[in-house]
């Protein structure tokens, strides 16, 4: 009986043994290298060691943070951010449609149902989204939310859209995807990703289904997630959502690179140097108007009244822009992920 007992002791421990030093093994990840190959940048070859709290700038963690370098931030530091789009950070559009401006300013664009408005004309970008709602009996306004993005950059077109879903179930995947017109798959399943044949647009799934990042190279990323109206959403703001449409729309995050002082657009023009927002910082609710002037025809129109796009030009005063950034600190902002954001005031 005794000799047993030890046996089997000494058996555990070297078992409990085995597991803790797989388990510390596991736990360190020697921190990767970070770079900038864009020349005339701080960061230019310079090789930044990421932090220890995200080693890897493609961790396999899904809910792991990623080590991100900001080719055009006056700083050259290597930062840690999520993944999946941040709706309390700059660049945000989330819920029914609440914007948080490259001043980090929160506001509200309402819009309207089944219409298009541009979230950003640039000369060498456009991104409109497409708004579904409803209006409850009595109601003076639609209750609206982001159900498509549609993107113009050179003589490119790209479209990502939330399907609809009757009743929500977040094993299924609800996006769409087009590129030049033509529709294609990413397979479902955590870093899953696609590359558009020239190589100008790169999307990844951030989580197995309804999340990805789309990255056109030195120009915008873009982190989605597609969620549903929750019941507790719907009891909270009275949305009278009917049974039979979750409203499965998107929450979004832009980062942007190289946006010209003349950017226009609902979220566009909170990135002019020169923008003083009508919205007031710590005021309840402020709704900003503006549908006259950032309507577009379709999703991949460029034809509302603000609109600067023109077609073909990539790069456009992107070196313009690109000293008002050296100029700028963005740092002590507070904001989480907001260190590795191109901003201004
Ligand atoms: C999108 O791009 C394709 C390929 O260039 C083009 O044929 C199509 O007309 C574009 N779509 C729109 C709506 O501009
Ligand atoms: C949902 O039900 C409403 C009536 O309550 C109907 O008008 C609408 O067409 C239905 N939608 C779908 C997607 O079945």
């Amino acid at each position: 009986m005794k000799p047993f007992f030890f046996q089997f002791a000494a058996i555990l421990l070297l078992l409990l043994n085995t597991i803790m030093m797989i388990e510390t093994q596991a736990a360190y990840v020697k921190p990767q290298r970070v770079t900038c190959y864009k020349r005339y940048r701080k960061c230019y070859l310079k090789y930044i060691t990421c932090p220890s709290e995200c080693p890897e700038i493609r961790p396999k963690d899904p809910y792991a943070k990623e080590c991100f370098l900001d080719c055009y931030s006056p700083k050259c530091e290597a930062v840690c951010r999520k993944r999946r789009p941040n709706c309390d950070g700059p660049g945000a559009a989330c819920y029914d449609p609440r914007f948080i401006g490259g001043d980090g300013i929160v506001f509200y664009f309402h819009g309207k149902k089944d219409e298009h408005f541009s979230l950003i004309s640039d000369v060498n970008l456009q991104i409109n989204a497409r708004f579904i709602g409803l209006r409850p009996a009595g109601r003076t306004r639609d209750f609206t939310w982001i159900q498509a993005l549609g993107l113009i950059f050179g003589f490119h077109n790209f479209t990502l859209e939330a399907t609809k879903a009757e009743n929500w179930d977040q094993e299924a995947d609800h996006l769409k995807f087009t590129y030049d017109g033509m529709s294609f798959n990413v397979p479902i399943g955590y870093s899953s990703a696609w590359n558009s044949p020239d190589e100008n647009l790169e999307l990844e799934r951030t989580s197995g289904t309804n999340s990805v990042r789309v990255t056109i190279q030195e120009i915008v990323e873009i982190s989605a997630n597609v969620v549903p109206v929750t019941e507790k959403d719907d009891a909270i703001h009275g949305y009278q959502i009917p049974k039979n449409d979750s409203f499965a729309h998107l929450e979004v995050q832009f980062r942007f690179f190289g946006l010209s002082p003349n950017v226009e657009g609902i979220l566009g023009r909170t990135y002019q140097p020169s923008f003083k927002n009508p919205a007031k910082p710590g005021v309840d609710m402020a709704v900003v108007g503006g549908d006259d002037k950032y309507k577009t025809s379709s999703l991949l129109s460029t034809d509302c009244n603000s609109c600067v796009f023109t077609p073909g030009k990539m790069f456009a005063e992107r070196d313009l822009a690109l000293m008002d950034y050296g100029s700028l600190d963005c740092t002590g902002r507070g904001i989480d992920g907001g260190k590795g954001i191109v901003c201004k005031k």
